[in-house]
Formats: C-alpha cells, sequence, structure tokens
C-alpha cells in the first residue's frame, strides 16, 4: 500500500498545513480520495462551533471496515494485521492475517445479526486485550452497531451508568481477563452491573480465562457456539463473507466515556468518515509507516488510543499492529523489550507513566534485550518530563529514533499537535507542532488571544482550536448541549481542550496540564467530582474535596480530604473503607493516593470549596498559600496544613 498524503519533508509539512488552511475542503477532499467510498460525498465540510454543528464528508457513502480490511485482501491477504502477545509469554503468539481478520469478523458480525443487534444499536464491549475485542469492535462497525468499549478497570456501577446513559441492548464481554499475575472476573462484573438494568438483552461470552460464570438462560451466550453458527450460515465454497452495511459519513461509528469536571461522564461520539480519515492520516504521518513495519501500541482497547492507534488507524493503513495483553512490569520489568526483541518491532508508542514506572527498574531489565529494530519511539496521554525523555531517546531509542510527542484527546479523535517522526524537530517534553487541518490558539479567560510574551519568552494560556478536523467529536451521546457547554460555550467560536499550553517563538506548543477540574493519572483522565462524589457515598463521610498533586510515576496523584464523623474503626481501617467504596463505586483506578482527615474544608462565604488552596497544599506549597482572606473560616488552612500527609 501506498500513501499519496504521507508528509516526507519539513517543507512539505509547511505546504501541507498552509494549504490544509487556506482551502480545507479542496485539502481534506484529496486526503479522502485515498479511501474507499461507496459514494464520493456532496460536500467537505459545513460547521459552525455555535450549535455546534460539524459535518464532513456528507453524503459519502462508506463502511470503516471494508477500508480496514477488505481493500487490502488482494495484495496483503496473507500479511499479519494483528499480532497477538498473550499476558503469559509462555503462550502461544497469535498471528492474524488480513483474510483471518476478515473472516472473524464477517462471523462476529453475522452473530450480532443472529443476536438482534441492528444498525445504530449500541453494543457495549467489556474485555481483555484478545484478538476477539479487534474483531468484536470491528464486528459492529461491520453492522453499524455503535460500539461503546468499557475498559476493564472500571467497576460494576460505572458500567451500569454507562449502559444506562448509552440505553445499551448488547453486551461482549470475557469470562475473565489476565493482567499480569492475576485473572480479572469480567462476566462476574457484568453480572453485578446488569442487576436492575432493563435494557440488555443478550450478553455474549468469549472463553478467556475459564474463570467459572453464571450463564444466565435467554441472556447469555458463548461466543464460541455463536461464532459457529454463524461461520456455517455465511460459509459458501470454502469462503466465509458478511456484506457490510453502507454508513452515512456522518453515522455514529463509536461511543466513549471520558470524565469531564462534572461528576457523569460523558459518552463521546465519533463519526464514520472524518473519523477513520483523520485517524489513517495521522498513523501514517506522526508515525512515517511504512508498508511492512510493525507497530506497538501498548495501550488498551479501552482508551482512545487503542481505538485509533491499535484497530483503526493502522489496519486502515494495512499495517501489522501488535497487541498486547499484559502489563508493562510482569513477569519482569523487561516485558516491553522481550516483546521488541522477539517480534522485531519497528515503532513504539507507549505512556510516559510507563516509562517513568521502568526507569525505576534501572538498566538491568534492558540487558541483552536486541532493540535495534526500533525506528520511532512515541508518548501520549500526559506531559512527558525531560528526565523520561532523555531515558526513553538514550537506552530504548540508542539516540537513533526520533521520539513523537502526541498531544490529543478522546474528543479530538486523533493526534492534533506532535512532530512527526524525523520529519519535523522534537524538543523534549513539547509536543511541537499542529497537525495540518489543526489551528490551535491561546486565550486568556476572557478568551483573548494571547499576545504578550511571558518572562521566558513564551506565550501562555489556555488551548483553543479553532477551527474543525475530520475527527472532532460529533456530540455527547444523548445530550447535545452538554457537548455544547463542554466544549464549545467557554469561548465563542472555539473548541476548548480544557488544556494550558506554552508556545514558542517557532511556533511549538508544550502542553502544561488540565486547567479544569480533570485529574491526569498515569494518563488516565478521571474527574475530581467524581472521586469526590465516590468518596461520599461511604456511610461515613460527610464531605470530601479531591484535587491532584505531582506524582514521580502516575504524573498526578489523587489527593483527598474528607471530614468523616462515623466511628468505626481506627483511622487506617476508614481510610481502608472509603478505598473500597472509591473501587466499588469507579473502579481501582479512580483510588486515590492520600486521604487526610479534616474537620472542615476552606470555602468561601458563598460556600464554594477553595481547591487552588488545597492543590497549594497538597502540592507541598504550604508558604505560599495567596489570599485566605475571603475565606469563612480561615483557621481550617492551619489545621489542614498542620496535618497534611
Ligand atoms: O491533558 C491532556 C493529556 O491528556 C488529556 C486527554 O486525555 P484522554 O482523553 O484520556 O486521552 C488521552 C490519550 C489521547 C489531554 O487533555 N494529554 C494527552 N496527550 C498529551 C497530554 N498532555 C501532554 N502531552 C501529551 N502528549
Amino acid at each position: 500500500m501506498s500513501y499519496p498524503f504521507q508528509i516526507t519533508s519539513l517543507e512539505q509539512y509547511h505546504k501541507d498545513y498552509k494549504r490544509s488552511v487556506d482551502e480545507p475542503e479542496a485539502f481534506w477532499a484529496s486526503v479522502a480520495e485515498n479511501f474507499q467510498w461507496r459514494k464520493k460525498w456532496d460536500k467537505v465540510l459545513e460547521w459552525n462551533f455555535s450549535e455546534p454543528k460539524v459535518e464532513w464528508f456528507k453524503g459519502g457513502k462508506l463502511n470503516i471496515t471494508e477500508n480496514c480490511i477488505d481493500r487490502h485482501l488482494k495484495t496483503m491477504g496473507e500479511k499479519p494485521a494483528i499480532i497477538w502477545e498473550p499476558n503469559n509469554p509462555e503462550e502461544r503468539v497469535r498471528t492474524v492475517t488480513y483474510n483471518r481478520l476478515h473472516k472473524r469478523v464477517c462471523q462476529v458480525a453475522q452473530m450480532l445479526k443472529n443476536n438482534g443487534v441492528k444498525k445504530g444499536d449500541r453494543v457495549c464491549i467489556y474485555m481483555g486485550m484478545v484478538p476477539e475485542l479487534a474483531y468484536a469492535v470491528l464486528g459492529c462497525a461491520r453492522i453499524g452497531a455503535i460500539h461503546s468499549v468499557i475498559f476493564g478497570g472500571f467497576s460494576a456501577q460505572s458500567i451500569a451508568d454507562r449502559l444506562d446513559d448509552a440505553k445499551a441492548e448488547y453486551i461482549i464481554t470475557c469470562d475473565g481477563a489476565y493482567r499480569g499475575g492475576k485473572d480479572i472476573p469480567l462476566k462476574s462484573v457484568i453480572d453485578d452491573a446488569l442487576i436492575g438494568n432493563k435494557t440488555v438483552k443478550k450478553v455474549i461470552v468469549y472463553t478467556r480465562t475459564r474463570t467459572p460464570v453464571s450463564m444466565i438462560k435467554g441472556r447469555d451466550v458463548w461466543w464460541e457456539d455463536e461464532m459457529d453458527i454463524a461461520e456455517e450460515q455465511i460459509e459458501k465454497n470454502g469462503v466465509v463473507s458478511f456484506p457490510a452495511e453502507e454508513m452515512d459519513a456522518e453515522d455514529p461509528l463509536f461511543i466513549l466515556y471520558t470524565s469531564g469536571s462534572t461528576g457523569k461522564p460523558k459518552g463521546v461520539v465519533h463519526s464514520s468518515g472524518g473519523y477513520m480519515v483523520w485517524t489513517t492520516y495521522t498513523f501514517v504521518n506522526v508515525f512515517q509507516y511504512k508498508p511492512g513495519q510493525i507497530h506497538f501500541c501498548t495501550a488498551d482497547v479501552g482508551w482512545i488510543t487503542g481505538h485509533s492507534y491499535i484497530v483503526y488507524g493502522p489496519l486502515s493503513a494495512g499495517a501489522t499492529s501488535l497487541m498486547f495483553e499484559g502489563i508493562p512490569t510482569w513477569p519482569d520489568a523487561g516485558r516491553f523489550w522481550d516483546i521488541v526483541d522477539k517480534h522485531k518491532v519497528d515503532i513504539l508508542y507507549t505512556a510516559p507513566t510507563a516509562i517513568r514506572s521502568l526507569m525505576g527498574f534501572g538498566l538491568e531489565p534492558l540487558k541483552g534485550k536486541d532493540l535495534s529494530s526500533l525506528k520511532i519511539l512515541g508518548t501520549v496521554g500526559e506531559p512527558i518530563n525531560e528526565e523520561a525523555w532523555h531515558w526513553y531517546d538514550e537506552n530504548v531509542g540508542k539516540k537513533k529514533c526520533p521520539i513523537v510527542d502526541t498531544w490529543w484527546q478522546t474528543e479530538t479523535g486523533g493526534a492534533l499537535i506532535t512532530n512527526l517522526a524525523g520529519v519535523t524537530a522534537a524538543k523534549p517534553s513539547w509536543a511541537t507542532l499542529p497537525m495540518p487541518g489543526v489551528q490551535p490558539i491561546l486565550v486568556d479567560e476572557k478568551g483573548n488571544e494571547i499576545t504578550e510574551k511571558d518572562e521566558n519568552g513564551l506565550l501562555k494560556g489556555n488551548l483553543c482550536i479553532k477551527a474543525p478536523w475530520p475527527s472532532i467529536l460529533r456530540t455527547t451521546y444523548g445530550d447535545h448541549e452538554r457537548c455544547r457547554t463542554n466544549y464549545f460555550a467557554t469561548y465563542e467560536n472555539l473548541y476548548f481542550t480544557g488544556d494550558g499550553a506554552l508556545k514558542d517563538e517557532n511556533g511549538n506548543y508544550r502542553i502544561t496540564g488540565r486547567v479544569d477540574d480533570v485529574l491526569n493519572v498515569s494518563g488516565h483522565r478521571i474527574g475530581t467530582a467524581e472521586v469526590e462524589n465516590a468518596i461520599n457515598m461511604h456511610a461515613g463521610v460527610v464531605e470530601s474535596a479531591v484535587v491532584g498533586y505531582p506524582h514521580d510515576i502516575k504524573g498526578q496523584g489523587i489527593y483527598a480530604y474528607v471530614i468523616y464523623n462515623g466511628h468505626h474503626g481506627d483511622e487506617e481501617l476508614r481510610r481502608k473503607d472509603i478505598l473500597q467504596t472509591v473501587t466499588r463505586i469507579i473502579g481501582p483506578i479512580a483510588r486515590p493516593d492520600k486521604i487526610q482527615f479534616v474537620n472542615g474544608l476552606p470555602k468561601t462565604r458563598s460556600g464554594k470549596i477553595m481547591r487552588r488552596i488545597l492543590r497549594k497544599i497538597a502540592e507541598g506549597e504550604v508558604s505560599n498559600l495567596g489570599d485566605t482572606t475571603t475565606l469563612l473560616d480561615p483557621g481550617v488552612v492551619e489545621e489542614i496544613k498542620n496535618g497534611k500527609l
């Protein structure tokens, strides 16, 4: 496969960038022409950010799975689409060719049809990192069902809320999942999530761990049985195929829930056409992918990174995507390096938190591992500190591999600000330049563009984007107004990212982190309000306030200040009870790192918690708390300072 839209020089980057801004419709039409459309679009772009309404390739007809699979079959049918590395290195690797992927996805499509799934229905997917997860996602896309993948670390309660919000009628899950030394009982979590649920009709269960599961007659079916039935139905002369549903470019492809500054996660909705074009375009350009290379993105498909850069982007580009079931530190901290060595990985794309955690093990785990196949390294999910950047560069890339620092979000669908490997320059801890089609702007609190440089000669402000790129979110599921108020109402005619950023004299951006009440813990987004709601569910808790603080490995840790009036147990036990409550309500990923019991919280006279003060105390900046005179009871600050953990 060739990529006529691949940017191969700095000059071309500047030229393409300019054209994408001057003539966006012509530019994106020329990129979109390289995909398989059943019918070409009537209009490339229509938009306004006030509603918001964004339509790309309107009237165009396609199915993303024909682009990710069918179009490669003739020339690359026997090439590996997915290489699966299991949790346990002793277990057999599975190599899924494009032909095999086609067969499996067709079977899933027929299986879904047999179980009543139709175009537009919502299918919740709660699985471990097995190839069947990719088949499930693509099988939904093939029949036009909207998938909503939920990360395996979320609790039954979180799943129940998401099922309810999406009014999902179908679930695909596993009996269990392997994660390092643990078996996670996924089906059992689903069973808990379904207590009281009124919408779910069918649960399809793939066998991975053969953990005992309850199978409810009429509702629960085994994946293996259903796939066999489907295969028999659609096999003709040894060929298994299922016609892909024709989708409009603007038909929703998936929902992915993500945290915001309010208590309830939002269902970000992505479209079919624009998302396909953007994920492929960015995959090929950011990583400078060359046919035949092996791309290893270490994310989980439960997050947007896995959707865009394990499944859709690489497969649409006809790449080989390496899918890994385990964790970086099991059976030992050399796991990534073993995988790179064993599969001769060309591109490694991971999170700064993983790099920092592996740095902590020193160089021993790297000894004797041949990393010479690596050509390009990438990071995503959070700002990367310079120390981790240099460690990655020296010890993993051996100073020969460009590192791409890709800034983006669940809502953006794919990378927006990033260097292009070896084409545009890297700058440690800077995401650098916008992709063609992306027009960032830094604004102050009122929405005025920042024009004055700070003492370091940098512009500093809140990061917004002026115009839509093809994979911008289209809505938040079931509540368009929420989409407007969250992203398009803070500043008129701008998409607000929620991030702060710096810009240097060469136009490079450095993302400094969230400016709203959203935390980034190990590259995962968690709303402080969500964690507070969960803590407040504990019977002994009167009130709580949650803030982030710098954490050496996770980037940000969760610090909770809790007013407690229960009498049960000692302080340590109460802490454990609260952690258990958060695990139940959200999942282990939202467990606070520190819980400080306090008698009061710093509040203004109108009752608003002064988080700024709590954040400073959690960060250890107790000497400079700023103005505390507006507080209802300035005395509580002293007490909180003295009790800091
Ligand atoms: O704060 C930014 C941070 O992660 C947020 C988006 O989180 P999520 O939707 O979970 O998506 C993560 C994977 C795309 C952003 O608002 N972030 C993401 N990438 C970077 C980053 N911060 C700094 N540098 C990055 N490269």
